[in-house]
């Protein structure tokens, strides 16, 4: 299977040359799967709720998701992105999936960063897992989500393979801890981060770039680097994430002791 990622750097509140540039992007390349970053088709530094609401667009029913369905069918290509999703008044920070059959789902951001807590509503969603085939099931988190266990745990218990992680990364941590949430569940991850900087008043955003593709046993199969623009694909086998073996006589997912494991502080 071949999976990349688009690093790039969204116009801000400019979906129609967000949507160009990904599809042409994309026409140059042969793969199965694509990661695009994080709020991708619309940028992400949004001045109030409003106007971030007006970028924002129904899911699975809205233009954007209709235009990335068109686009996996010809393409033949499943393809991840982020988007902002409208619903009812409430809007969430979404991963979308479009695969060639024209099927479309979404995973809502669990754990908002930052000043995200003051437009967005929090996820909502048990961590889903989608299948890319037959024998190859997709997990998507969002940016922040990276930094909490749990969520890409949850995911490899749902039987996820591979990870999607559209990401806006302003820190220089995800490199690190996706390394070790690749290595810990036994799972791909592909993290499409973007370039360039966001400012708005006072407040200025540098992203971070960077984006890589990390195999099971915690091995970097590809980086991009931090500033420019890159579309990279590598070919993998997605059954190695079927083994969760640390070492012979242990697997991360069958010896875990859940009978010990709290979910809060000490009553
Ligand atoms: C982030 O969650 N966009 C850092």
């Amino acid at each position: 299977v071949r999976v990349g990622f688009f690093q790039f750097q969204p116009a801000f509140h400019d979906r129609p040359a967000n949507l160009a540039r990904i599809e042409q992007a994309l026409g140059q390349v042969e793969a199965d799967l694509i990661v695009l970053p994080e709020m991708c088709t619309t940028g992400y530094l949004f001045g109030s709720r409003a106007e971030l609401a007006q970028a924002a667009e129904p899911v699975p029913d809205g233009p954007t998701c209709r235009f990335f369905a068109g686009l996996a069918a010809r393409t033949k290509m499943t393809i991840v992105w982020g988007m902002p999703e409208l619903s009812l008044d409430r809007v969430f920070n979404d991963a979308v999936m479009a695969r060639p059959d024209g099927s479309v789902n979404c995973f809502r951001k669990a754990h908002l960063f930052l000043d995200e807590q003051d437009f967005f509503a929090r996820g909502d969603m048990p961590f889903p897992v989608f299948d890319h085939s037959p024998s190859v099931k997709l997990g998507m988190l969002v940016c922040f989500d990276h930094y909490f266990p749990e969520a890409a745990r949850s995911l490899a218990l749902a039987g996820a393979q591979i990870i999607c992680h559209p990401s806006n990364l302003v820190l220089a941590v995800a490199q690190r801890t996706t390394v070790v949430r690749a290595l810990e569940n036994r799972v791909f991850w592909v993290l499409a981060n973007r370039t360039g900087v966001e400012e708005l008043g006072r407040k200025r955003l540098a992203f971070t770039g960077r984006s890589q593709i990390v195999a099971p046993d915690g091995t970097v199969l590809a980086r991009a680097d931090s500033a420019r623009e890159q579309l990279t694909v590598v070919e993998i086998d997605p059954t190695q994430a079927l083994d969760k073996r640390a070492t012979a006589r242990n697997d991360l997912l069958a010896d875990r002791r859940t009978e010990l494991y709290r979910l809060g502080p000490c009553a």
